[in-house]
């Protein structure tokens, strides 16, 4: 069957190869975690997502092949639909809809507890990122264990399950870790960032209730606008008014969610974040981008004003879940704007040449996706 592949540590090495077709009890990451009997999934891939981390693991910047080979099948964003299923599965059937979720334990106390997604291991395991083949490809297996339903209504947005468990994550991370204030009722949000997770996480916050800003550089009328505003929040462009004046003029937010992908604006946001609030990171910034900030400041103001930095990567499938449920409550409460985000199909995996251009040059592409089947 066909398959997406990189070497990586070549630039620019995306690749179409040959490889044999997974069957229900082959064990697809064997140097990780080995399914356990009757528990395995063979599931046909229908759709794939792409975003910067794709990019980057083409550029080189980031991502590293299982041991043994040279090459990493790519694809961490998963949607498909079961096919077979063990004689232990009993959540799932021929037929449904999945997502998988993208990291596999390592060795340390969270990921024996199943939160592989905050290990304290420096090494880590990621399907299509790093040591472990990803899901671009015609059909693929796993264990039960890291697949995660998709209703059939919200099937049109399957493909958006793992970034949504991504957003959905760092949104309970910043509520979990702003217990340490006993109350926290969040009024104001400013979102950085209006590619998908900025979207994404602008519809979760105005589901929540907040007055949602979201910031990014070009001037409207364009699509993100277009959305952002649909979702009920405020867009701003920062070429027209920068995130300092938007703080002067509507009021320091109480929670900063980051995800430009600049590590300036990383800095930068905290010094318009208001007293006791939480500024939450997301963004992943490969190489190297020397910040100068004003640290006496920003010490000055965080101390004196309890203010919390929270890092978030990755989902377990309980941020799944949120996630999906979050995309499912969007959907009927902002009908057919979320799939306004999936700007940019290509048309099966034979055109993997047109998916890396789009995501590489296409400014006006959200989101970057390949129908596989
Ligand atoms: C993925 C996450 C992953 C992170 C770091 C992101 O693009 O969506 O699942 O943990 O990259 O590799
Ligand atoms: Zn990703």
């Amino acid at each position: 069957m066909k398959a997406i592949a990189v070497l990586p540590g070549k630039p620019n090495s995306v690749h179409l190869r040959e490889i044999p077709a997974p069957k229900l009890l082959d064990q697809p990451q064997p140097h990780v975690c080995k399914i356990p009997e009757g528990r395995a999934v063979l599931v046909k891939t229908l759709q794939i997502g792409v975003d910067a981390t794709d990019r980057e693991i083409n550029e080189a910047l980031y991502g590293n092949a299982p041991p043994g080979g040279e090459h990493l099948v790519i694809g961490h964003e998963s949607f498909g639909q079961v096919l077979e299923v063990g004689n232990k599965v009993t959540e799932l059937k021929p037929g449904d809809y999945v997502s998988c979720t993208v990291r596999r334990p390592g060795g340390s106390l969270f990921d024996t507890i199943g939160r592989n997604d905050i290990t304290s291991e420096e090494v880590y395991y990621e399907r299509g990122i790093n040591l472990c083949h990803g899901y671009m490809t015609e059909s693929f297996v796993d264990d039960a264990e890291y697949m995660v339903k998709v209703p059939v209504n919200l099937k049109h947005l399957g493909v958006l399950s793992e970034p949504a468990s991504v957003c959905a994550k760092a949104i309970d991370q910043a509520y979990l870790a702003q217990q340490r204030l006993q109350v926290w009722n969040p009024k104001r949000a400013f979102v950085l960032g209006a590619g998908q997770i900025g979207l994404l996480a602008t519809m979760m916050l105005k589901l929540r209730g907040m007055e949602v800003y979201t910031l990014a550089t070009r001037p409207g009328p364009h699509r993100k606008q277009e959305i952002a505003e649909a979702y009920g929040a405020t867009y701003v462009s920062t070429k027209q008014t920068s995130m300092h004046e938007l703080a002067k003029k509507v009021g320091k937010p109480d929670l900063i969610f980051e995800a430009t992908g600049n590590a300036e604006v990383c800095f930068r946001a905290m010094e318009v974040l208001a007293h006791n609030g939480a500024l939450v990171w997301t963004s992943i910034t490969g190489g190297k981008h020397d910040v100068t900030v004003d640290g006496a400041k920003i010490n000055l103001e965080w101390v004196l004003g309890n203010k919390l930095l929270v890092s978030s990567v990755n989902g377990n499938r309980r941020h799944f879940e949120l996630g999906i449920g979050a995309l499912a409550l969007g959907e009927l409460t902002y009908p057919g704007v979320t799939e306004r985000i999936l700007t940019n199909p290509v048309a099966g995996l034979d055109n993997y040449k047109e998916m890396m251009r789009l995501l590489v040059e296409e400014k006006e592409a959200i989101k970057v996706f390949v129908n596989v089947a």
